[in-house]
Order: C-alpha cells, then sequence, then structure tokens
C-alpha cells in the first residue's frame, strides 16, 4: 500500500481538513477516514457498507467491472484448471504455494485431524430430523471447542485449530447426512484426496458400494477451489468482526457459517434450485418470472442473479457452466433445470432491466445443478459452500489477528430515534 503524501480536502464549515489517500497494489484508491470524526466531528454512513474498506487485506483482488478474481495474485481460472483444493487452501492461509514436501506434510496433518470426537455422534442424533445441515453445522463447529483443550503455546494453538477445522469440516458434513438417514457414518480414509475422501463419507455404503467416478470429484474439486474466498464479503466479514473481539477461531468461524447461510448469500444455490423448480411446475414460465423480478412491489428475485461487486459476468460462473456442462454431459444425464436455466439466462441478459442494472449470473446460478449431479441433496448444498469457503475465512481471520494496528470491530451510527423523553408510569400511559 503506498501513500505517496496524497490527500483530499474536505471543506467542512469554512475549515479545510486533508484525508489520505491510499492506493492498493492494483492502483485502487481509498480515503483514510481514520480520523475523520476527531478531527471534524463527522462519521460517514454507507448502509451495507457497499463503498466502506474495513480492512486492508492481501488475500484476495477482485475486480467487479472486469470480472478477475485472483487468489494471492493468481487468477482463479489457472487454479480451478490445475491446483488440487488443498494446495489452494495452503496457498489462501500461509500466502503463498507448497513446496512437495510441505503439501506432503500438510496432508498427512489433515488425515491425522480428520477423526471426530465420538461423542459428537450423540449431539447429531438429538438433532431433530428437520434440522437444516448449516443450522447443526454451525453449532458442531462451535462445539468443537468443547471437545478439543487449548494447546501449549499460541502459535501451536492457531495452527492445529486451523488443521482441525480443515480436516474435519468433511468428517462432520457427511456425519450429519449420514446419521439424517439413518445410515451408519462412514470414516475418512488416508489413502484418498480431500475431495473424494468427501464423497466416500457421504455415499459409500456397505450395501452398494459408492463408484468414485474422476469426473465427479474433478467437479467437486472445481465447485471448492471457485468458492474459497471472496474477498470482505457477508459471512467473511462477520468472521472477522467475530474474530476481531478475540474469541476462538471455531466461534469464529461458526458465526461466520450463519451468515452464509442466508438466502441472499451462500442460500443461494439452493435458492436457485428451488426458484428453477417453481418455475418448471409453473409450465416453465421463465417471462413471468423476469415480469416479477422487474416488479417493485413484488419481493420476487431472480435468484443467482447479481452481485455487489461483480458488474459484469461473474468469473466464477463461467467457470462453472461450462463444468456443469461437461459433467452432465459424461455421467449421460439430462436434467431439466439446466436447460431452464441457460433460457432463462438468455432471456434475462438481453432484458433492459438486467442490463440497465448490470445483473448477470452469479457462481451460483448453476452450482446447484452441479451439485446435483455430483448426488448432493439440496439442503445440504450451502454446507458445501461452507466447506469450500473455509480456508478464505481462516486465511481472512489470521490476517485480521496477525495486523499490528488491530482494532476491534466497533462501527458508529447515525441515531434517528427519540430525543430525550421521561418514563411515564404503567397507569399514567
Ligand atoms: N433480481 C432482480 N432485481 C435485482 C436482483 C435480482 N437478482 N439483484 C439486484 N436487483 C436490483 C434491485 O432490485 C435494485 O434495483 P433498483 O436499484 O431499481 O431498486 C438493484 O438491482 C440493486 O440491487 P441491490 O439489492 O441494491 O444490490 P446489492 O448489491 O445490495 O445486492 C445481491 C446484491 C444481494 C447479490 C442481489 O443482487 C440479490 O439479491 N441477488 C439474488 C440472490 C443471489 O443470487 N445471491 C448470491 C450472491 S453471490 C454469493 O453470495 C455467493
Amino acid at each position: 500500500m503506498s501513500t505517496e503524501n496524497e490527500y483530499i480536502t474536505l471543506i467542512y464549515n469554512d475549515q479545510s481538513f486533508k484525508l489520505p489517500l491510499l492506493t492498493g497494489s492494483e492502483g485502487e484508491k481509498s480515503i483514510d477516514i481514520s480520523n475523520l470524526r476527531s478531527e471534524t466531528g463527522l462519521i460517514t454512513l454507507d448502509k451495507g457498507y457497499a463503498n466502506t474498506g474495513s480492512c486492508t487485506s492481501s488475500i484476495t483482488f477482485m475486480d467487479g467491472e472486469k470480472g478477475i478474481l485472483r487468489y494471492r495474485g493468481i487468477p482463479v481460472e489457472q487454479l480451478a484448471e490445475q491446483a488440487t483444493f488443498k494446495e489452494t487452501a495452503y496457498l489462501l492461509i500461509n500466502g503463498r504455494l507448497p513446496n512437495k514436501e510441505e503439501l506432503s506434510d500438510f496432508s498427512v496433518l489433515l488425515n491425522d485431524h480428520s477423526l471426530v470426537h465420538e461423542d459428537m455422534q450423540l449431539f447429531y442424533q438429538n438433532f431433530p430430523r428437520t434440522s437444516h445441515p448449516m443450522g447443526i453445522l454451525s453449532s458442531m463447529v462451535n462445539a468443537l471447542k468443547s471437545f478439543y483443550p487449548v494447546l501449549q503455546t499460541v502459535e501451536e494453538e492457531i495452527n492445529i485449530t486451523v488443521t482441525r477445522l480443515l480436516a474435519k469440516i468433511r468428517t462432520m458434513a457427511a456425519m450429519s447426512y449420514k446419521i439424517s438417514r439413518g445410515h451408519k457414518v462412514v470414516y475418512p480414509r488416508p489413502d484418498l484426496s480431500y475431495c473424494a475422501n468427501f464423497l466416500n463419507m457421504m455415499f459409500e455404503n456397505p450395501v452398494k458400494p459408492y463408484q468414485m467416478r474422476t469426473e465427479v470429484v474433478n467437479a467437486l474439486r472445481v465447485f471448492w477451489i471457485l468458492h474459497a474466498d471472496h474477498e470482505q464479503n457477508c459471512s467473511t466479514t462477520t468472521v472477522r468482526v467475530v474474530g476481531s473481539g478475540r474469541v476462538n477461531l471455531y466461534a469464529a468461524i461458526s458465526a461466520g457459517i450463519s451468515a452464509l447461510w442466508g438466502p441472499l448469500h451462500g442460500g443461494a444455490n439452493q435458492a436457485v434450485i428451488k426458484m428453477l423448480t417453481d418455475i418448471m411446475q409453473d409450465n416453465g414460465d421463465i417471462h413471468k418470472s423476469i415480469k416479477r423480478a422487474k416488479d417493485k412491489n413484488d419481493s420476487f428475485r431472480l435468484m443467482g442473479f447479481g452481485h455487489r461487486v461483480y458488474k459484469t459476468y461473474d468469473p466464477r460462473a463461467i467457470i462453472m457452466k461450462k463444468m456443469c456442462d461437461n459433467l452432465l454431459d459424461k455421467l449421460h444425464i439430462t436434467d431439466p433445470l439446466l436447460d431452464l436455466a441457460k433460457k432463462l439466462e438468455e432471456v434475462a441478459l438481453k432484458d433492459d432491466y438486467f442490463v440497465e442494472h448490470n445483473l448477470y449470473p452469479n457462481v451460483d446460478f448453476y452450482s446447484g445443478i452441479v451439485l446435483r449431479a455430483i448426488g448432493i441433496p439440496t439442503n445440504m448444498f450451502t454446507v458445501m459452500f461452507a466447506i469450500s469457503r473455509l480456508p478464505g475465512w481462516i486465511a481472512q481471520w489470521k490476517e485480521s489477528i496477525d495486523d499490528p494496528n488491530w482494532k476491534i470491530c466497533r462501527p458508529r451510527q447515525l441515531f434517528i430515534g427519540h430525543k430525550k423523553r421521561d418514563f411515564i408510569p404503567i397507569d399514567k400511559r
């Protein structure tokens, strides 16, 4: 970050104030308002933090106008093409790609920590059968703190907690699926890759052994890499905000999982499938949905469309769409929802409203169809997203606690309520 002694001059009450202008490594400019209130008495107001930089970060770069996404400088397209999910996680958390020895040590550690305390199964078994897997995952991740005691040194505590989370989240997610179906839990296998291991724990069955297909393992790898980080989105900011109070990592990640659950964020992949199914049941009437999405008096939105940052095609959606086509082709699956999604996209992209509002498909528009093809039940879609976002959350949390200028997150507000008034006793109201 460079300051180059550039300033913005703010004139307020006939006085001028100099606010430093900061430049990021990709040339992005930002006004440093840290001292605005102490110098001028003013605060800024920015609902939904649409125009607020809450931190400096060297993890993920995205340019919403150009459709660019890079993890630690490496384009997501290259990672989706060539990297493993484990390498991507290592890259995000440690800031560089691992060499062979480091990757092998990382794999050993992940395998060593992949088992989940047997007593945790009791908790899983006692959730009502109708519980949403995201609620279960968030609770169980928080509960990990009770099962795994504090370690000797801060560094060891951080490293082992990070490894435990990365290793166990797959096991916990698959375990909740198996238990919800009344099936026996399948244990992790050290001979399988990160992605294959998860698929095996989800779908292996003594009566009908799971046929592991490379196309499916590859699809999961790409899905997880594409979702691994996305700078200061709702759930990542949640992890940073909660972490800023110096809670343990499990609690911060559990909060991130809860934030991700919402249909406007990670829950969109599940919401897209519901929307497409509803359209299908309504005789595939795409135009009716487009009309509803444009109607300001109707809360309906085209799920999987639009993004706070991307004002062009989400680069992840391009990869996801291509991968979706390939996967269904290789597996000889015909999914009517894919045809409907493509038609909907085509119509929306030509519609004036969507063009004027810069609304393009986001990563979740096609991701649900990929997950369906892999065999993931719809209510587990957002859990799949949570597993993939974990390395990003950890990297962002680590970066925030390592920041020498760290501050607890505590925004201001513009109060618009009553001025001082007196309490009225109940019999006089
Ligand atoms: N369908 C119809 N109109 C939309 C949509 C949509 N999907 N998205 C945005 N708009 C319209 C809004 O009505 C608004 O119109 P107006 O300015 O005429 O009032 C304008 O576009 C801007 O919308 P905002 O809600 O202000 O944009 P914001 O940046 O706050 O929201 C969001 C971004 C939440 C992603 C939004 O586009 C949306 O709700 N999309 C559908 C849900 C979705 O797919 N979420 C996944 C995002 S990706 C992810 O989290 C992994």
